[in-house]
């Protein structure tokens, strides 16, 4: 494939769509996809689960480790009355380790799943499985491509805990050369009247390539070394793991990783009303003391993952938990 699939514009109609980048949403998809988040919080807070997923089935393909992304999709599908199934053990059993491609094991699980959630160490690879088969295929992260679920799921949290998007000052920490969350987090944020920050050593500034595409669309945007010079002006910390994985040489990873580290110390110089994300893991990063600050918004991103999941699997398998806003429909009923 010469250009990269991204899969196609959703334009308020999930259904069927693969979910590979961010770039497939607009304000009023990711207007639909929160008010379905919304009323399934609502739901399982008092019910604690549906059937609306009943009878219908994910299947799993993870050839990275995943904790939180595996998890809550699989969380998700159950709490909708739904089934997951798929390879454990990172693919060892499958025959993918017999050499099969990876086209050959999406067109496989096709035959058996209503949708397929994948994450892949190349970029590109979720969407080659993707324009291979006709059921939703969704991005759960591809190498140091695109993550657009966690940025979803980040989104989501940071309007829950700060009450708006527009008019925030976003500092994306750490390593945002490889960490594909923060790729997919500052396309999102780009649609909406924000600034963002990029703080990480040198080697592992963001690429040029995002920094010139949120450029075109007007977003004021700062890079530094330090955090100090904008840690003070922040309403969201969001912090990220230097990726180990994806260093060729380990000297450089063990030079880099504890680059920055984010103690109560630190959080003294900032605003009482900011937050501080992280999409986890963490490996020093962020200090245990830290988890006591009330500012603290990496668990709340935890627990909105598996509903904004929930909302995303019940759309793109064209099914929603809120009732028809339809009077025609109400009116031939009488
Ligand atoms: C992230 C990932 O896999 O990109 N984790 C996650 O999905 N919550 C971040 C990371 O691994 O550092």
């Amino acid at each position: 494939m010469s250009e990269l699939y991204k899969g196609e514009q959703i334009n308020r109609d999930f259904k069927g769509k693969d979910i590979l980048s961010i770039e497939q949403f607009n304000n009023e998809s990711l207007g639909v996809l929160y008010d379905e988040v919304d009323a399934t919080v609502q739901i399982v807070e008092s019910e604690g689960g549906t059937d609306l997923l009943k009878w219908n089935f994910l299947a799993t393909n993870f050839y990275e480790a995943s904790t939180r992304t595996e998890f809550s999709f699989r969380f998700a599908m159950l709490r909708h009355g739904g089934s997951v199934d798929g390879p454990s053990d990172k693919m060892q059993y499958s025959s993918v380790s017999k050499g099969e491609s990876l086209q050959d094991t999406a067109i496989t699980f096709e035959q058996y799943a209503d949708a397929i959630v994948m994450r892949h160490p190349q970029v590109g690879a979720v969407a080659v499985a993707a324009s291979e088969t006709n059921i939703p295929v969704i991005n759960g992260g591809d190498g140091t491509g695109e993550h657009p679920t966690q940025a979803l799921l980040d989104l989501y949290t940071i309007k829950k805990k700060m009450g708006k998007i527009d008019g925030l000052n976003i500092t994306l920490l750490g390593d945002l050369k490889n960490g594909r969350t923060v790729h997919s987090l500052a396309k999102l944020l780009a649609k909406y009247d924000t600034t963002i920050n990029y703080v990480s050593p040198a080697e592992l500034a963001m690429p040029k390539q995002y920094i010139e595409q949120l450029g075109e669309l007007g977003i004021q945007q700062y890079e530094s070394t330090t955090l100090e010079d904008c840690l003070p002006t922040s309403d969201v910390l969001y912090v990220t793991r230097v990726q180990g994985e994806r260093f060729l040489d380990q000297a450089d990873y063990h030079r880099l990783k504890d680059h920055y580290r984010i103690t109560p110390e630190v959080l003294e110089k900032a605003k009482d009303d900011m937050i501080v994300m992280h999409p986890l893991p963490r490996t020093g990063e962020i200090t245990r003391e830290v988890d006591a600050d009330p500012r603290v918004a990496y668990f709340d991103q935890m627990k909105y993952g598996m509903y904004v999941r929930m909302g995303l699997l019940a759309l793109v398998l064209g099914k929603t938990v809120q009732q028809p806003v339809n009077d025609t429909f109400l009116l031939t009923e009488l």
